[in-house]
């Protein structure tokens, strides 16, 4: 069953209003919550953009974009239009001083209630729009701030940014959005691992003999080159995603589920990541770029082709890694992570290997016996399948035959999967912050990633090409299979 708990009423001042994130993601996200009626009727959505857009042409704007992005099984005209009444848009330059004014009339109506500011654009703008609310007086106690991810580009910026948006809020003020933490299948790790006696004892380097953590899109870098150019996928995708899921399938179990707590446990697993260095970064890095190729019976350019600048098409549209944690639990464990664009397929999932069964008391004929597999679908099609050995049904001998135990959340549960931001935008109003990344966080990660950027440049390791449509360059199954493991892939 679901539960619907309504928030506080709110503004929600959507900086980068136009742009793809609010309309693809944010907005589709608000609708939702709005459609359950989590959201109040005297609630505000405040987009802003440098656009000298109106409300009726923004609004225009988002009935033409934004609609497309929410499914029709639960699209309804009706609430869509009162969905839209919601909506205000102001034009507002954050690198001038236009528009400010017009922010802070359209705000001063409601002194009083939850104030969020989410910055949906380039993160060398955040320190600006910080300083701008403070100026124009717009930061009052109920005030929260969402930064988007990657929080810089590197631990210097990531460090200048949390330095200048914590000038002017609080921490317990300051989201960082990382939406892999809201999506379901994630808090349910947190639910299979601590709220099951089963898993626990087992999940540490006595039973578990590696784990894999995959995030394969068949999109390419679309109408994101310029973004994509600068950012590429150790950025992109591993620096908070993929960092984020390995923290918590690594984590010691926190004393409570508390923001807090939660937190300082991911710390800890980020600060023992092995450094990955100039000498070592060849042997546990693969970067690719994918060229030409066909998806689904469809040709797809090459990430080159879609990009303008020359610096743009150095950016690695893949990366493989072989992570180490250097902690009693996990030593020796590897965690390999990957993620690409213009792959196979759109999948992420993570996948904890066991080890063998010490001993086998079956004869040969019986077959061989696979070690036990713990797949966690992020998407599509959420889920767990843990696979056991069974025995082949019938007589004939005991034959032994792998067997998946599947639990496919949809169809468990039958209700809609709600997308990660719904959950995590209604945090923020909440002041909810456990499902975000702490100043620490972000910067530990940088710490760890700044070492393999600085590896490849020196070592001047350019992306090995794959053909789109692929599981990504060779390299990156020669990076397991040295070890004598595979991806899994079904
Ligand atoms: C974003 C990245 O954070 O995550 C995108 O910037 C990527 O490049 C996206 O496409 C993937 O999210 P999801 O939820 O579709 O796996």
């Amino acid at each position: 069953m679901t539960r619907i708990v309504p928030v506080a009423t709110f503004d929600y001042v959507v900086f980068g209003g136009t742009g793809d994130l609010a309309v693809r993601k944010l907005l589709p996200a608000l609708y939702h919550r709005y459609l359950d009626r989590q959201i109040p009727e005297d609630a505000r959505i405040i987009a802003a953009s440098r656009s000298e857009f109106d409300r009726q042409t923004y609004l225009a704007h988002v009935d033409e974009r934004a609609r497309a992005h929410v499914p029709a099984s639960t699209f309804d005209e009706a609430a869509w239009r009162r969905f839209l009444d919601h909506i205000d848009y102001v034009s507002v330059d954050a690198r001038r001083d236009e528009g400010w004014n017009t922010l802070a009339r359209t705000l001063s109506a409601a002194q009083d209630r939850v104030r969020v500011f989410y910055l949906a654009t380039s993160p060398d703008l955040f320190g600006q729009i910080c300083q701008r609310l403070k100026a124009a007086d717009l930061v009052t106690p109920q005030a929260r701030i969402v930064l988007e991810k990657p929080v810089g580009h590197n631990l210097e910026t990531a460090r200048s940014i949390n330095e200048q948006v914590g000038a002017v809020f609080a921490e317990h003020q300051i989201f960082r959005i990382d939406h892999y933490l809201g999506k379901e299948t994630v808090q349910n790790l947190m639910a299979l691992r601590f709220a099951n006696a089963l898993l626990e004892p087992l999940w540490s380097n006595a039973w578990i003999d590696h784990v894999q953590i995959t995030a394969a899109e068949t999109v390419g870098v679309g109408s994101r080159g310029e973004y994509y150019g600068r950012t590429g996928a150790l950025r992109d995708m591993v620096q908070n995603h993929l960092l984020q899921l390995l923290c918590l399938v690594a984590m010691e179990p926190p004393v409570r589920l508390d923001q807090d707590d939660v937190r300082d446990e991911k710390l800890k697993v980020l600060r023992a990541l092995r450094p990955i260095t100039a000498e070592t970064v060849a042997a546990c890095t693969v970067r690719g770029q994918y060229r030409a190729g066909a998806i689904g019976g469809a040709s797809v350019p090459g990430y080159a082709e879609e990009v303008e600048s020359a610096e743009a098409r150095d950016a690695e549209t893949f990366v493989a890694l072989k992570v180490e944690i250097d902690s009693w639990r996990w030593s020796g464990v590897p965690f390999y992570l990957r993620t690409g664009k213009r792959m196979t397929e759109r999948t992420s999932q993570i996948v904890v290997q066991f080890k063998p069964v010490p001993h086998s008391i079956f004869p040969a004929e019986s077959g061989a016996i696979e070690p036990n597999r713990l797949v966690m679908r992020l998407q599509p099609d959420e889920g767990v399948t843990l696979h056991l050995m069974g025995k082949d049904p019938g007589p004939g001998g005991l034959r032994l035959r792998p067997t998946p135990l599947n639990l496919s959340f949809a169809e468990a549960f039958g209700v809609r999967y709600p997308d990660a931001y719904e959950r995590l935008l209604m945090d923020v109003v909440r002041g909810n912050s456990t499902l975000f990344m702490r100043r620490d966080e972000v910067e530990a990660a940088w710490t760890w990633i700044d070492p393999i950027l600085q590896g490849w440049a020196q070592n001047s390791q350019a992306p090995k090409p794959y053909t789109a449509g692929t599981w990504g360059p060779a390299g990156a199954i020669a990076l397991i299979e040295r070890d004598g493991r595979t991806w899994h892939e079904d």
